[in-house]
């Protein structure tokens, strides 16, 4: 029986000025998640483990300590916000009205300008997917809107619920299979 163990990066500089997208660097407290994170999978003494994160510094530096076999997925990349790249939410309303409320209406079909819907995230996911299915133990670093479209493929969730799945920074949501589909479960860190 195998285990698919997703994690958001820990906080990065980014997070703290709310700012989104960039590859910004992980801040003091993520970097304690990162420390934290390590302890907790060398205790965990999983089987084969293997790592994955996607080309961003924040997820690299989040698994930094954590010994076992990594590969980089640029398809784990999280959600390109295109011309509202690096912008704060209330900076976008402000200076992208339309597309703020377009969003708002559908956020699951919504392209940001120059970048990404989650539809786009969706589809860019099905080779990293086909290849998380064959394997076995794998802990998955990547970004809260890249990890609600794999949580929904292995909880069979909506695309009308997919943008809204909770997946909270400093939390390890562990996957594992049921007779149909697979359960998970959280465990969040105090760092
Ligand atoms: O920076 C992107 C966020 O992780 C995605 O959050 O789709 O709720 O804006 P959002």
């Amino acid at each position: 029986k195998r285990t698919i163990y997703l994690t958001r990066h820990g906080e990065s500089e980014h997070n703290l000025k709310g700012l989104i997208g960039g590859d910004a660097d992980l801040s003091v407290r993520g970097k304690l998640y990162a420390e934290a994170l390590a302890e907790f999978i060398k205790e965990q003494n999983i089987e084969g483990l293997r790592v994955w994160t996607s080309w961003l510094k924040r997820t690299i530096q989040t698994v930094a300590e954590v010994k076992a076999p990594q590969e980089r997925w640029k398809a784990l990349n999280e959600i390109d916000a295109g011309i509202c790249e690096e912008m704060t939410y209330e900076e976008i309303q402000k200076k992208h009205p339309d597309d703020f409320r377009a969003r708002d209406q559908n956020k699951f079909s919504y392209r940001y300008p120059r970048g990404e819907s989650y539809e786009d995230v969706v589809v860019r996911l099905e080779p990293v997917m086909m290849e998380l299915e064959r394997q076995g133990n794998v802990l998955v670093v990547s970004h809260q809107a890249v990890l609600r479209c794999v949580l929904a493929y292995f909880l069979d969730k909506p695309a009308s619920e997919l943008p809204y799945l909770k997946v909270p920074l400093h939390t390890v949501i562990k996957l594992t299979p049921v007779a149909y589909g697979f359960s998970s479960e959280s465990t969040l860190f105090n760092e």
